[in-house]
């Protein structure tokens, strides 16, 4: 098969997406692409003693590509949507900024990540926060009832990333922000890296050239106010190495605003 006749089978990346996942939360002490747990969270720049507030099980399956909460500032009663929440580490930590007047969502599409997440919360006694099977392309909240949509490590997994940033300008209210983690590439990648599955599903093979992805996120209705490369972040395996430092695959995190009605 040639390069220009090489597809992706979104079926079978959404199998592969999820059966990596499903290993993250049952098994989150084996070797993956990328690093996982509570060092990675660390040195990514979450702060200790919130994750002790936290359920640990959550941190130990923790994926996330960057720290992004500061940007998120989120307060007291606030609604926060987390996509692809994982085992829950941002959902959690969101729950504990919201307090008991706020409420926390959590989607995500893998079953073993949402039954851990629900049992970890339930033993916690983590009211606040509700997990619930979706796809991040067609989260089931209320349009316009989000104040601040959050996600890590997960939109570059998603085939339509247009789709995804327009559903999460529905979902929030007008002014609502979107502060997210992410992965990037300097360059476009080629087909034989987008093409492999097992690539896209370790975070790489799906990453979107960085100034398409700014203008993405600006094209659903976003104002973009703060925007930063996360240089602690790295892949583990070499075939996931080699890729980045070819094509400047680049962890990112950033903040944006949904534009009022009428405004420019
Ligand atoms: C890299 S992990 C990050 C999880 C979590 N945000 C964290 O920081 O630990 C990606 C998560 O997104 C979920 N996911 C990927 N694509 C998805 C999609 N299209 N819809 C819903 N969930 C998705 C996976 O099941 C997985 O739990």
């Amino acid at each position: 098969m040639t390069t220009t006749e090489r597809r992706l089978d979104t079926a079978e990346l959404t199998e592969r997406v999820k059966g990596m996942y499903q290993e993250v939360a049952l098994h989150p002490e084996h070797e993956f692409h990328f690093e996982t747990g509570r060092p990675l969270a660390e040195r990514l720049g979450y702060p200790a003693a919130d994750l002790d507030a936290i359920p640990a099980a959550a941190i130990d399956s923790f994926a996330g590509v960057g720290f992004f909460l500061d940007l998120a500032a989120i307060a007291p009663g606030e609604v926060v949507l987390d996509l692809g929440s994982g085992s829950g580490t941002d959902s959690f930590l969101a729950a504990l900024a919201v307090g008991e007047g706020g409420s926390v969502i959590g989607i995500d599409m893998t079953a073993e990540q949402l039954a851990k997440a629900t049992d970890l919360a339930a033993d916690s006694g983590i009211a606040n926060v509700e997990f619930r099977e979706g796809q991040i392309e067609e989260p089931p909240v209320e349009p316009g009832s989000i104040d601040c949509v959050i996600s890590n490590g997960v939109i570059n997994l998603s085939p339509d990333k247009p789709a995804v940033f327009a559903v999460a300008a529905v979902a929030l209210r007008p002014g609502g922000r979107l502060a997210i983690a992410d992965i990037v590439s300097a360059k476009q990648l080629p087909a034989g890296v987008t093409c492999d599955a097992s690539l896209w599903a370790a975070c790489i093979g799906g990453a979107m050239q960085r100034d398409l992805y700014v203008k993405t996120i600006e094209a659903a209705g976003f104002e973009i106010l703060e925007l930063r490369e996360n240089e602690r972040y790295r892949f583990i395996s070499d075939r996931a190495d080699s890729a980045t430092q070819k094509y400047g695959v680049v962890s990112l995190s950033l903040l944006a605003r949904r534009r009022q009605e009428g405004s420019r």
